[in-house]
């Protein structure tokens, strides 16, 4: 895994287009940097009045000017406040409206790819992506303009004014720099790699958990617990030891920074003293030069973890550009409606289809269902039935060969279009948070009664109607309020209020009780009615029901028949049907 922590230095791209994404709010960034010039200037004002105070009120006995360098004081102090809330509020605000930009746009983005990109992209790294990842870029804004660019401001300030008041003493107290420097860069080097390390470790341990809290049943079904809290604490005490040596580097630098600082103050004492007695040197001066080293040195503790943040905060961009340059959606160039088929069959003709390079699923698979009827499909698991139904509905796209709608190839039709006419009911049934109506009603806004309808078609309308909320009631997530087979009667509702002109139905094979597995069976009978359907086929009574019945093997139609001719034959089908329903048949 590439760590992201680990990109070294600032790809100038990813900084410019961080820069591009603050477009929209350039007024406000503008008035923020005006503000944030007005509260450095502030931070200066105030030691060079301090000056003034001193050496022409204080020593001179002049009431007047003191009272006339405090008011000073105190408006540049309030200035500082005013600007220094402007500067933080608008750059804040800008830095959450980018912030919300990009979590939009990503969504967006992710919304249009394909399956085989959602395949190649773990869907914890592309919530990561609009989540965490976004979050940091607001560090990115908030350290570069709140404390980086403000501490240099104010220490480019200091330097300019400590030689604007002596430039001889200024001279000396700028030679205590390049040790601060030298500091610094070797600060910068250490801290990066300890908040690496720090990082890295975090997201070990969230991804530690995130598993073992998902699967904690299994792992308590197990008696894996003693384990998995050993893998644990690995992890966790990697975490310390990483944490400990980012504490250490801070420990050494600040002290450090501080016997600089008081090495710094103590020869400008000495040497200024000595300075002051020969009257190069006022006491005003010396006393803002006092004031400024420490503006000056205040900065420097922060500004090489600021550094790392930044980078960090670049390297969470780069993540962000990257996935939103990064992309496969299934391409739609058709422009026909589905109603432009005449007819409603389906045709396969010599399909090849494979996920993964050398891992082929289909190798020209052939077949046909012909308007109205109901094709039942049966393989061993793995045989690529449910691969076939996401092929027609374009989920992904196959390598080779034709599928065809009404004597038109899919790729004719607008997606949504096809999605709209072509629907599956599919074998993981996928229910959101939400009402039962929401549920099925899929945001379309469909009165109460249309849905009751389509659930009464369904047999689903009785257990619904037993529930205490009825159609208000609110399913959880993965709905495990509801048992198997009402989820499954909820899906074949869903699809039904779609009214689609073919039907695809992944059967669940997860084991349903003999009354549900009734309703069920009318359910389909319902579902089936006039529709052009391919039925993957678990359930023999679902087999019975169909027209015809492909047996897929090795990617291919292995035979096609009647459930009678099939087992006449004692080939593939009877196999497989000996093995998969005449011990289910015995037990039931
Ligand atoms: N998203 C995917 N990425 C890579 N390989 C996949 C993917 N989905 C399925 N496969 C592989 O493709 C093959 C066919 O899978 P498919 O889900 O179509 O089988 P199936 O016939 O529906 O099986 P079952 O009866 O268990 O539902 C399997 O070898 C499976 O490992
Ligand atoms: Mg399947």
């Amino acid at each position: 895994m590439s760590d992201p922590e680990l990109v070294q230095g600032f790809n100038p791209k990813i900084v410019r287009k961080l820069f591009a994404a603050l477009k929209p709010y350039t007024g406000a960034v503008l008035v923020s940097l005006a503000a944030l010039a007005v509260s450095a200037g502030a931070e200066l004002a105030v030691p060079v009045l301090l000056q003034s105070g001193i050496d022409h009120g204080v020593m001179k006995n002049n009431l007047g000017h003191l009272t006339l360098v405090s008011v000073g004081i105190l408006g540049a102090l309030l200035a500082g406040m005013v600007a220094s809330f402007f500067q933080v509020y608008l750059l804040s605000r800008v830095t959450q409206d980018v912030m919300k930009d990009l979590r939009t746009g990503l969504f967006a983005h992710f919304q249009r790819q394909s399956s085989r990109y959602l395949y190649n992209h773990p869907v914890g790294k592309l919530v990561s992506a609009v989540t965490s990842d976004v979050a940091t870029l607001s560090d990115f804004f908030n350290t570069l303009f709140t404390s980086l660019l403000k501490d240099f401001l104010v220490m480019m300030g200091v330097v300019v004014t400590l030689f604007v008041l002596n430039a001889p003493l200024a001279f000396f107290t700028v030679l205590s720099l390049p040790p601060v420097l030298v500091l610094v860069v070797l600060f910068r080097y250490w801290s990066r790699g300890a908040f690496r390390r720090v990082r890295a470790q975090v997201s070990r341990v969230n991804a530690f958990l995130s598993e073992h809290i998902q699967g904690i049943s299994i792992v308590q079904l197990f008696g894996r617990e003693d384990k998995t809290r050993e893998a644990f604490a690995v992890e966790n005490r990697g975490l310390l030891h990483a944490n400990l040596t980012e504490l250490m580097v801070n420990a050494v630098f600040r002290p450090l920074i501080d016997v600089l600082w008081a090495i710094t103050l103590g020869f400008l004492i000495w040497f200024g003293t000595g300075l002051s007695m020969d009257h190069a040197v006022t006491l005003g001066v010396l006393i803002a030069f006092i004031n400024l080293v420490g503006r000056f040195y205040q900065p420097v503790g922060s500004i090489a973890e600021n550094f790392t943040l930044l980078q960090s905060a670049v390297a969470g961009g780069e993540r962000v550009f990257g996935f939103l340059g990064d992309s496969q959606p299934i391409p739609d160039p058709g422009t026909r409606p589905l109603s432009d088929a005449r007819e409603s069959s389906i045709e396969f003709k010599d399909v090849r289809f494979r996920y993964l390079p050398d891992e082929p699923v289909l190798n020209g698979l052939t077949f046909r269902v012909e308007q109205g009827h109901t094709v039942a499909l049966v393989g061993y698991t793995g045989a690529g039935k449910t691969t076939i139904t996401s092929l027609l509905t374009r989920m992904w796209d196959i390598d080779g060969g034709s599928i065809r709608y009404g004597g038109i190839d899919l790729r004719e039709f607008r997606l949504e279009s096809l999605r709209g006419g072509i629907q599956s009911v599919l074998q993981d049934v996928f229910l959101f948070n939400g009402t039962i109506y929401d549920n099925i009603d899929l945001g379309r806004g469909l009165p109460l009664h249309r849905i009751e309808e389509v659930c009464r078609h369904v047999q689903a309308h009785e257990f619904i109607q037993a529930l205490p909320k009825g159609y208000n009631t609110e399913l959880n997530e993965g709905a495990t309020n509801l048992s198997a087979g009402q989820r499954q009667l909820l899906s074949f509702a869903r699809v039904l209020a779609q009214d689609p002109r073919v039907l695809i139905l992944d059967e669940a094979t997860a084991n349903i009780d003999t009354e549900t597995e009734t309703l069920i069976q009318k359910a389909l009978g319902e579902l089936l009615r006039n529709r052009t359907s391919l039925v993957i086929a678990h359930r023999l009574s679902t087999i019975r029901q169909a027209h015809k019945i492909l047996v897929l093997d090795e990617g291919r139609i292995a035979e096609e028949g009647t459930h009678d001719e099939l087992m006449a034959k004692q080939g593939f089908y009877y196999n497989l049907y000996k093995l998969q329903y005449e011990k289910k048949a015995v037990a039931g």
